[in-house]
């Protein structure tokens, strides 16, 4: 199941830490290797606890790569980044998805993992709105996360997660693949590749060419 009771808080001297996150680093990395090689910069969003932005810095020495996320998870991102940067990690940046014009621009490609199913729809479209800016014109999303296929959950244990999700949450659940593919579309992007995770997830790739 994706995560949600892996996550350790951070203290003064440690940043928080997801199991989960420790977990699909590595295959996700695996992914953005081929897919990012002609990627130059990269704008993270919603970074959480910075595990990704440092595993993929680290295997991604040819690109520079910006974490970001709410002010407050800025603080143990920064810790991390302190702790733990490559040279090519920039500092971490206070990024809402809301908040429209993204501080960013001119990125070859956007990326961000378990965050369209935490955030409301409006948020969702506010992401593909905000990444379609982002990037300057070329360029690639990239998205990992749960999804749902022509109205189904790929297996009981998303449908499971679904509604623990929206329990916590009422704006909050899986979203449909069809819909967030319209909305990359209404910004120019196609989807070039859907790659099955582990853990039930998948590794959305939308390219504007
Ligand atoms: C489940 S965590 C995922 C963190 C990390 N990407 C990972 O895979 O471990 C969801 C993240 O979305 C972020 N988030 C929620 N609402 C956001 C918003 N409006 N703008 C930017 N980030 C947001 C949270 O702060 C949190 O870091």
């Amino acid at each position: 199941m994706p995560q949600n009771t892996d996550h350790m808080p951070g203290t003064e001297s440690a940043p928080p830490f997801s199991q989960a996150a420790e977990n699909n680093k590595g295959p996700i990395g695996d992914i953005l290797h081929h897919e990012f090689r002609n990627v130059k910069s990269v704008l993270e969003i919603a970074s959480g606890t910075g595990q990704h932005a440092v595993h993929m810095a680290r295997l991604l020495p040819h690109l520079s790569w910006r974490p970001s996320d709410l002010s407050e998870n800025l603080p143990g991102l920064t810790l991390r980044h302190t702790q733990e940067a490559p040279p090519n990690l920039l500092e971490p940046m206070l990024l809402d998805i809301a908040d429209h014009p993204w501080p960013v621009t001119q990125v070859d490609a956007v990326y961000a993992a378990n965050c369209l199913h935490i955030v409301s729809w409006p948020l969702v479209e506010a992401f593909f709105k905000g990444a379609g800016g982002a990037i300057a014109d070329a360029g690639t999303i990239a998205v990992y996360g749960p999804f749902r296929y022509g109205g189904n959950f790929t297996t009981p244990s998303n449908a499971e997660f679904d509604a623990f999700l929206r329990a916590r949450d009422a704006a909050a659940g899986i979203r449909d693949f069809e819909a967030v593919n319209e909305l990359a579309a209404t910004q120019g992007f196609q989807i070039a590749r859907d790659c099955d995770m582990p853990a039930n997830n998948q590794l959305l790739i939308w390219r504007r060419r």
